[in-house]
């Protein structure tokens, strides 16, 4: 039997040889199980952080006991918050009510982002002395913020004690006369400027703006102002808030420019059971950084804007015309899950690569995701590398783990989503972003990307 079978193997193995070859360069031959995330925390690179990132209910996490989202409602409040980011929620109106100030989302001024599910943590030092919290950050928020004592209506659950500037010998409160409320305030109670943000997901945060000590060992950063949350509820987990990374003129990165030149880096972990960092000032760039320009948009403040140009599957270049990504204009953000695409970039990203993966079973779509295979009883896939290109000829070859996204051994999906309409902003989200150091060097206009830095 098998020496009847020799020559015809021997003939489609050499037949097939230079394709294969070929093919395999832009290729990933992917063990199935590395895309699982497992139970135990491993931290790969020594690369030494400032801040240590972790997924927030991974393995990693100091938060994992908290039950994690659902697939299903994790990719829905990612859509919500993709449509608060593309202003397809009206935007939360209604006056003050200055006699009950704490109240309600009501009296809640836009500012800056969406929560969603901004999965990525890091622990920060609050007051004199210094207490740590663990808080999101998000490049798509500017007011930083977390829970204060004494809450006036309603505080989630988190992790560590609430803070209480009572406590603190250095907390003061920012007046209500002054450019840091005028940019974040949106009442006076006597003379505290109250603040208050509400994301995508109807999620919200209220109270007074303040300012304390912060650090972020090795460094004191003083009088840095945050939002003192005294009524705050939503989809926050355990967190004790959020630092904001954001553009505008309160955020983190605005506020501290005079120590790291508004120039910081981070590198999202391939696997919610493993670890990447957040670092801040000018060591954040690595070698091999391709740089791409932000686009400064004259008409938001918010957001870092960027130009994404094309895509390919299997190094092949799709062919989409330049206006379908030029119309629709894009962002990077760190809190967004899926990236985002033009409906025509979209269709033609899925289309090659259902041709790349012709060979495996398909499985029903779910939720945001269209192109979902069945790797049931595999050991191992051979997936067409993926490609996103940005102005500057910035060529991003992704990690698997930013090509797939795993509900399920038997449900593995194409990470991308549509936008509905073609001129609704592109979003490049956190998933693609995994594993490549992702710089922000905003005094010299660019986003510069490099490699397996994690
Ligand atoms: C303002 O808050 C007070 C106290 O909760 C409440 O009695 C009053 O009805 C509120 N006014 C408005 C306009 O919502
Ligand atoms: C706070 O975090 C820093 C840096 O991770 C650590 O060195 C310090 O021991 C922590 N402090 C407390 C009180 O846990
Ligand atoms: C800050 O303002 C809040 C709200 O008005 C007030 O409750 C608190 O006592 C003030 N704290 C300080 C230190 O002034
Ligand atoms: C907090 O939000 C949850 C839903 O996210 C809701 O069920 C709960 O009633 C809210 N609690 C308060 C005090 O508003
Ligand atoms: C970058 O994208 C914006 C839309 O967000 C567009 O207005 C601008 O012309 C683009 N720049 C280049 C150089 O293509
Ligand atoms: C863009 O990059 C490609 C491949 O890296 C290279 O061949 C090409 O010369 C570059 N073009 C420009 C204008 O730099």
């Amino acid at each position: 039997m098998a020496t009847n079978w020799l020559p015809f193997l021997l003939s489609l193995l050499f037949l097939s040889f230079p394709i294969s070859l070929q093919s395999l360069q832009n290729m990933y031959e992917v063990d199935v199980h590395s895309l699982m995330p497992s139970n135990v925390c491993s931290s790969p690179k020594d690369n030494k952080p400032r801040l240590r990132v972790v997924d927030r209910y991974g393995p990693c996490s100091t938060l994992r006991q908290q039950q994690g989202f659902s697939h299903e409602q994790m990719l829905s409040n990612d859509q919500s918050r993709v449509d608060s980011i593309q202003g397809h929620i009206s935007a939360v109106s209604g006056g003050a009510n200055k006699s009950d100030p704490f109240a309600s989302s009501k009296t809640i001024a836009q500012y800056g982002g969406s929560f969603g599910v901004a999965n990525y943590i890091v622990s920060i030092g609050i007051g004199t002395p210094s207490k740590n919290f663990t808080v999101v950050f998000d490049t798509g928020s500017d007011v930083t913020w977390i829970q204060c004592e004494p809450c006036q209506r309603y505080c989630y659950q988190q992790l560590e004690p609430i803070f209480d500037p009572s406590q603190s010998s250095t907390f003061a409160n920012v007046s209500c006369n002054s450019d840091p409320c005028n940019d974040v305030g949106y009442a006076c109670l006597g003379s505290s400027c109250l603040y208050g943000v509400r994301y995508g997901d109807s999620s919200y945060t209220v109270g007074y703006y303040a300012e304390d000590t912060l650090t972020i060992a090795p460094d004191v950063i003083s009088h840095f102002r945050f939002g003192c949350g005294q009524n705050n509820n939503g989809t926050f987990g355990a967190v004790a808030g959020l630092l904001g990374l954001g553009p505008a003129s309160e955020s983190f990165v605005s506020q501290t420019s005079y120590k790291y030149n508004r120039i910081f880096a981070y590198c999202l972990p391939a696997l919610s059971s493993s670890t990447g960092y957040l670092n801040f000032g000018t060591d954040s760039n690595l070698p091999n950084t391709q740089r791409t320009p932000i686009f400064k948009n004259p008409s938001s403040q918010f957001y870092y804007y960027l130009n994404m140009t094309g895509l390919s599957v299997a190094g092949k270049s799709l062919k989409i015309e330049s206006k379908v990504f030029s119309k629709a204009g894009a962002i990077i953000d760190s809190g967004t899950v899926i990236t985002r695409l033009p409906p025509d970039a979209y269709k033609a990203l899925r289309s090659e690569f259902r041709k790349g993966m012709k060979q495996y079973k398909m499985a029903p779509s779910f939720s945001l995701f269209d192109t979902c295979y069945d790797f049931t009883g595999l050991d191992s896939v051979l997936i067409p590398s993926v490609g996103v290109q940005f102005l500057n000829n910035v060529s991003l070859d992704l990690d698997p783990n930013g090509i797939l996204y795993v509900l399920d051994i038997s449900q593995v999906c194409l990470a991308f989503a549509s936008n509905r309409e073609r001129n609704d902003l592109g979003i490049f989200g956190n998933v693609q972003q995994r594993t490549f150091n992702v710089v922000y060097d905003v005094p010299n206009g660019y986003i510069g990307f490099s490699p397996e830095a994690c």
